[in-house]
């Protein structure tokens, strides 16, 4: 089987970050969301992977490199726009030539993995294996009606959920799927959607098998998402300390601290990661926590964040349920008259108490 990684994409919804950087590699317990992708298929024995690249397709080509960190080979496809995932098949055609294949979306996290999956997939050999998880709102999903074990219908985003199943990012399909996604046409929202194209293999009286997943799955598409595949990683990674933890410094919990990181005169309340030559001073870091290489937390307190590379905070109590970007500074100043100085990026959110 091959793999097909979609990290094209806008990632609107997680502005400023995606301004600047893909969503795929916003780092979750900090780890590029991207490489649970790559570590899934490794581990379901995959060795051929394409990943459809867009306009962050450098920076994408950059953290993934040729794979072999991985185990993995990997081709870049490029997609000119970001036209749909049955547009990202279509434009694949050469990787994929007649093998089947496992078609993962980048920003797609899925605890159970794809091992089992991939094995169910190769011994039933159905045209395709959808997965489905019951979800609070489907109306941001592709939703499926069941009859039983059969797929009555999908649809994309219906305002009005037929059920509560929504389709996972992560699908399988056989080369019957080339042809689905030649004969549809573009959704109202312009792009060729994979939903549509299942849903032309189930007409086609094609075998489509769904597979209701038991374990988690996020889809990190919002800063909410982002947060809880955060929270749910967190509580999985084995705790290891890699940097220095002085004697004045309570560490409780699932923490780790990982290479060059000094926790001086601080409380850090697990589960927690603090990244590679990242500095803590006099400060709380509480549940849920990620800060990622290269930080420096000072005099103060931050929780149930996600805090990305290079990043100052200095006497700031308290920061909670916050995404902050690359190099950015949040901090205390003496300067009069006392007032808020910012410099946000476009689509920024401050909320203040
Ligand atoms: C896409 C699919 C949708 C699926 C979702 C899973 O939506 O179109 O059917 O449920 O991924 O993450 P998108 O995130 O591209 O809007």
């Amino acid at each position: 089987m091959k793999g097909l990684i979609l990290s094209g994409g806008a990632g609107t919804r997680l502005r400023p970050i995606t301004h600047t950087s893909a969503k795929q590699l916003v780092p979750v317990a900090n780890k590029p969301i991207l490489f649970y992708g790559l570590e899934a298929m490794a581990e379901a024995g995959i060795g051929e992977v394409g990943i459809i690249i867009g306009e962050t397709g450098d920076e994408i080509r950059g953290a993934a490199g040729d794979g072999s960190d991985f185990g993995l080979r990997i081709t870049y496809i490029e997609q000119e726009a970001p036209l749909g995932l049955a547009h990202a098949v279509l434009i694949a055609r050469d990787f994929l030539a007649a093998d089947p294949f496992v078609m993962y979306l980048g920003d797609n996290i899925l605890k159970e993995g794809i091992v089992d999956l991939v094995a169910r997939f190769e011994s039933e050999n159905p045209n395709s294996q959808i997965l489905l998880a019951k979800v609070a709102e489907p109306e941001r999903f592709g939703v499926a009606e069941l009859d039983g074990d059969r797929i009555v219908r999908l649809v994309e985003k219906p305002p009005e959920p037929p059920s509560d199943l929504a389709l996972v990012g992560v699908y399988m399909f056989d080369e019957t799927i080339h042809e689905a996604v030649r004969a549809i046409e573009p959704s109202p929202r312009g792009e060729l959607e994979i939903t549509d194209a299942i849903q032309w293999l189930i007409d086609d009286g094609r075998d489509v098998r769904p597979h209701l997943i038991s374990g988690w799955w996020k889809d990190t598409g919002r800063l909410e998402d982002l947060l809880e595949a955060n929270r749910l990683i967190l509580e999985t990674v084995t705790p290891a300390v890699e940097g220095s933890i002085d004697d004045k410094s309570d560490v409780v919990g699932r923490v780790t601290v990982q290479d060059g990181a000094e926790i001086i005169d601080s409380v850090i309340r697990g589960p927690a990661i603090i990244g590679r030559n990242s500095k803590v001073v006099r400060s709380f870091i509480g549940p849920f926590t990620s800060i990622y290489e290269d930080c420096e937390v000072i005099d103060s307190e931050v929780e149930h964040s996600v805090i990305l590379e290079s990043c100052r905070i200095r006497s700031i109590s308290r920061i909670e349920d916050s995404l902050l970007g690359k190099e950015v500074i949040v901090e205390q100043d003496p300067q009069k008259p006392a007032a808020l100085r910012l410099m946000l990026g476009d689509h920024s959110r401050l909320s203040l108490p």
